[in-house]
């Protein structure tokens, strides 16, 4: 890669970010579409990261994105944030608009949509209640997703009921909250079973869950990748049912940043599936 003195730069922040595949997946649509441009890992701790999103317009950079931790403290940085987000509660991504205007959007519920429907292209939102295991970051970004393309009920499960209380409080509207020990049962007529904790992620708990209540066509995502078949799809795709993994909402959730940043709109192939998983444990 040659760079020319007006190449476009944008890049990951993190902390740690080394273990972050956004620079090898934008590293390959850059090369692909051969852009002037690179992406690169910045490894910013918590303490500096006002200064290092500041510095975004100071050098001139078209943008970034955000992962752990800086997804929720990085909202009061921007200068706006669109609604979707807002209602997240978590940027993943930052463009430098002209004049060096911060513009923090979150596309992880965008990526989560995509995927499912790449993967299960027989599902739409509207297809049935949808069950959601885990109450955290990724299930905010999830349920925010589903609830804006009109899923008509989300039963969501989470070992701590407080928060599955309280998220279904703050959203509203078709969410609802149901108590770990009957997560089996709240398969019954599902359309959709997300989970959305690391429950199952290689060096973690399995998740326990019964299948049996779950209807044959529901579509069953995992948005853990590593590894690429959890248990729960394994058992899931033997059941028969249509299986998603997590890779594709890391894929899709990047096209918006790129596109915003160099111009393009990448396309997730097969080869860069293969290229980004050749970096996965
Ligand atoms: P993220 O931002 O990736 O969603 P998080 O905010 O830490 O991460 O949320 C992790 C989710 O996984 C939570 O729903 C958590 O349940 P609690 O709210 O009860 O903590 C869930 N989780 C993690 N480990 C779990 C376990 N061993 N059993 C059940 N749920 C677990």
């Amino acid at each position: 890669m040659t760079l020319t003195g007006a190449a476009t730069i944008a890049g990951v922040m993190g902390w740690p970010v080394s273990h972050s595949l956004s620079p090898r997946l934008h590293g390959f649509w850059l090369e692909q579409n051969k852009i002037d441009g690179a992406y690169v890992p910045f490894a910013v701790s918590p303490d500096r990261l006002a200064d290092a999103v500041r510095a975004l317009p100071a050098l001139g950079l078209a943008g970034a994105n955000l992962t752990i931790p800086h997804k929720e403290t990085a909202m009061a940085l921007m200068d706006k944030v669109d609604e979707t987000a807002r209602r997240i509660g978590a940027i993943n991504c930052i463009t430098v608009n002209p004049g060096g205007v911060l513009a923090g959007r979150n596309t992880d519920g965008f990526g989560f949509m995509e995927s499912v429907r790449e993967g299960a292209p027989g599902w739409n939102a509207s297809a049935g209640p949808v069950v959601v295991i885990g109450a955290g970051g990724a299930a905010r970004a999830v349920c925010v997703s589903l609830q804006e393309a009109g899923a008509p009920e989300i039963r969501l499960v989470n070992r701590t009921a407080q928060r599955a209380a309280d998220l279904a409080a703050e959203f509203g509207a078709p969410l609802t909250a149901v108590p770990w020990l009957d997560r089996d049962a709240a398969l019954e007529g599902a359309a959709l079973l997300v989970n959305t904790t690391s429950l199952g992620m290689a060096g973690q708990p399995a998740l326990e869950l019964s299948l049996e209540a779950l209807p044959s066509q529901a579509v069953v995502t995992d948005i853990v990748y590593a590894p690429l078949e959890t248990d729960l799809l394994r058992i899931a795709r033997d059941r028969g049912h249509s299986v998603v993994n997590g890779l594709g909402m890391l894929l899709h959730q990047a096209r918006p940043a790129f596109k915003s940043w160099f111009g393009e709109d990448p396309a997730v192939t097969p080869a860069l599936r293969a290229h980004v998983l050749e970096a996965v444990p």
